[in-house]
């Protein structure tokens, strides 16, 4: 037992729960925040006979940015010790559809960029101020490269990694780590009935690599690992080239 509680934000998503249910398994304090109450009310269960020190659920919406000064304070009152943050939400569409409706790429954005800065930069201080712990979130190998066929969801990740390379900064003066995730395709409903998936991995081997990694104080990881080598390749390709390609 480590005496750290982990806000989950966006706990009902398949990485997201695999982490939960191993930060559980540690005796670690869980507080699920997501928008399906009732699912999360059953996880809740599940977490607590899994032994976990102490099992809370919360309303938590990353559009509905208003609500995220209450929320902030809300998960500094229910962690005891120190508190940790698992960021998984994120919203994404085919890119067809966004393409065709402009407001689904504000949506995309909405979520998984402003809402997460949004709920970021009012936890941030309570990390501040208990120097210590650490903060997980998931970006993708989406945000590492623009591609035709994802680029909207591709420009929120980017934005995402490159807040977070500034609030690690920020944050490792006060003893916090700030490790960014990229996972390449997981097995879940984001990705569920997509076709042209390869290297597939699962949502429990994710959460495995975030914790090992956030523990180990780790800045960025890909994960699985062998995303590394993969990205350093697609990186590597000419602009005038990518632009040609149908990926
Ligand atoms: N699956 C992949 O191949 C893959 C690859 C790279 C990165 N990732 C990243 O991994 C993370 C977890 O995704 P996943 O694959 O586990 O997919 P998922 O199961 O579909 O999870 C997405 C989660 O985001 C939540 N969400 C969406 N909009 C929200 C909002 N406005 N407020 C609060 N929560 C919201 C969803 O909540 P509801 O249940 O309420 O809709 C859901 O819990 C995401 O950040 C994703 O970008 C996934």
């Amino acid at each position: 037992m480590s005496g750290e509680t982990w806000v989950v934000l966006g706990a009902s998503s398949a990485i997201a729960r695999a982490f939960a249910r191993l930060v559980a398994r540690r005796g670690d304090g869980v507080i699920l925040a997501g928008r399906d109450r009732e699912d999360l009310d059953i996880l809740a269960k599940d977490l607590a006979l899994r032994g976990a020190a102490s099992v809370h659920v919360l309303g938590f919406d990353a559009l509905d940015t208003a609500s995220h000064p209450d929320f902030a304070r809300d998960c500094r009152r229910l962690a005891p010790g120190r508190l940790g943050v698992f960021l998984a939400f994120a919203y994404m569409e085919e890119q067809a559809s966004v393409d065709a409706e402009p407001d689904l790429a504000l949506a995309t954005i909405g979520a998984g960029f402003t809402g997460a800065v949004s709920v970021l930069h009012r936890l941030a201080p309570h990390l501040e101020d208990q120097e210590g712990g650490h903060l997980i979130a998931l970006g993708s190998v989406a945000g590492d490269r623009g591609r035709r066929k994802n680029y909207v969801y591709g420009a929120t990740k980017a934005g995402l990694h490159a807040y977070l390379q500034g609030l690690r900064a920020r944050l490792h003066r006060h003893g916090v780590t700030v490790t960014t995730v990229k996972p390449g395709f997981v097995d879940t409903a984001m990705t569920f009935g997509r076709p042209e998936l390869f290297l597939v991995a699962s949502p429990r081997a994710v959460a495995e690599a975030a914790l090992k990694a956030a523990l180990k104080g780790r800045d960025e990881i890909y994960a699985p690992w062998f995303w590394t080598p993969i990205m350093a390749v697609i990186k590597a390709i000419p602009e005038r080239v990518m632009k040609r390609l149908d990926i």
